[in-house]
């Protein structure tokens, strides 16, 4: 048996189930066309829109880290740091649909076996809005996009109908999917928010729309911290600063907390799992909690822009993955995914010491059996 790194998303077949995650290292045809080279099975797109788009004075995002003897976290570069997270308040490409749509399609050429998923934007407060995210869905589609996915999650949008305010509202998530998947010919992933308290509902309002397939997480809602010394925000405008999102390996845990709720509610859905992955440990907990693709950002950020080491360490060590699996049958992801779902239960399904006494943080009721 040999092992067979290619795997089927959404009926869209990858050479590998590494993609590169909306965000800087997507933001160019150059960027793509370097990614591609590099290995990366697909990319999903700088986010596109049809409103202008007017970004900070200044850096856009920044990277904290963390010293070994302190728990120090910093902004500032100092010997021996590790990475901590990335912080960002970038909005969305710049650049037109115009500018896009001949990109995209020179792309989808040079790289027919490579897959390129339009990531597109767009409000929902109104008719003509539900207008623009088909406008934008039936001109990526056009131009070669193998799949398109909507963003319900950017978190820094002041407008109420745009971003992870669609993602905090299930009505809109099924509303703009819907409009979507009435002009698509490809599959639609839909982005959520993790700032939401319950991630299943409005993952089942996407899926109630048509949606494919969700992806989850992008950045957490954050603020910079502030310099003890001069006493501003490590990142700030004339002492300003806005909620940013917060990426890399501190979101780790509560990425596939997400992920766990996610795929344990929908385990026949299909997941795209994202946050704090730079290598195969990590991509193998999302794999094993069940997702069929997985996409990195802040690490192919910090290496050469578009991540050309982390792709070839994801490659080795998933051949090396499935190599050392080999007896148990495991020679691709389908073997393999979700795994380890099953392994995420209720507190009261824990072994303890002494479960007489435990009714799951109730009281026992005399008479009658124990409230679970
Ligand atoms: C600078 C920056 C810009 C981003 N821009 C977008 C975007 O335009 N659209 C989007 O869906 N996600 C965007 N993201 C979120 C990432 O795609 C990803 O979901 C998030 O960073 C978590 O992954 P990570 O832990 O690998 O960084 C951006 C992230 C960063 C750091």
């Amino acid at each position: 048996m040999s092992v067979d790194v290619t795997t089927k998303f959404t009926g869209i077949t990858f050479p590998n189930p590494f993609l590169l995650s909306s965000a800087p290292p997507t933001e160019s045809e150059t960027n793509i066309l370097r990614a591609f080279e590099a290995g990366w099975g697909g990319v999903v797109t700088k986010t596109i829109g049809l409103h202008p788009v007017v970004n900070v004075y200044g850096a856009k995002a920044k990277f904290m880290r963390t010293s070994p003897d302190t728990a120090v976290v910093s902004m500032k570069k100092r010997p021996d740091a590790a990475l901590h997270s990335s912080w960002n308040w970038e909005l969305i490409s710049d650049k037109t649909l115009d500018w896009w749509e001949p990109r995209i399609r020179r792309i989808t050429d040079a790289f027919p076996d490579r897959v390129l998923i339009a990531s597109i934007m767009a409000g929902s407060g109104n008719d003509k809005e539900l207008g623009h995210w088909q406008t934008l869905a039936k001109a990526c589609q056009n131009a070669g996009a193998d799949g398109l996915e909507l963003n319900f999650s950017c978190p820094h949008m002041d407008r109420k109908d745009m971003g992870s305010n669609i993602g905090k509202d299930q009505g809109l998530c099924s509303v703009v999917t819907e409009a979507v998947k009435e002009v698509a010919k490809v599959p639609v992933w839909c982005k959520l928010t993790p700032a939401t308290a319950d991630i299943v509902i409005e993952a089942a309002a996407c899926f109630r729309g048509g949606a494919d397939a969700i992806v989850s997480s992008n950045t957490f809602p954050s603020l910079p911290l502030i310099d003890p010394e001069t006493l501003d925000f490590e990142i700030n405008v004339d002492g300003f600063v806005s909620s940013g999102g917060l990426g890399g390996p501190a979101i780790l845990p509560m990425a596939l907390a997400k992920m766990a709720q996610l795929t344990k509610a929908f385990p026949e859905k299909s997941f795209s799992g994202i946050g704090g992955i730079s290598d195969m440990s990590q991509a193998l907990s999302y794999f094993l909690l069940g997702c069929g693709t997985v996409q990195v950002c802040t690490a192919a950020m910090l290496d050469h822009a578009i991540g050309p080491n982390i792709i070839k360490r994801l490659d080795q060590q998933y051949r090396d993955f499935l190599e050392k699996h080999e007896a148990e049958g495991w020679s691709s992801l389908e073997d393999f995914r979700g795994a380890r779902r099953d392994r995420v239960v209720l507190q009261s399904e824990i072994r303890r010491p002494d479960a007489s006494e435990y009714h799951a943080g109730y009281d026992a009721v005399e008479g009658y059996a124990t409230p679970v």
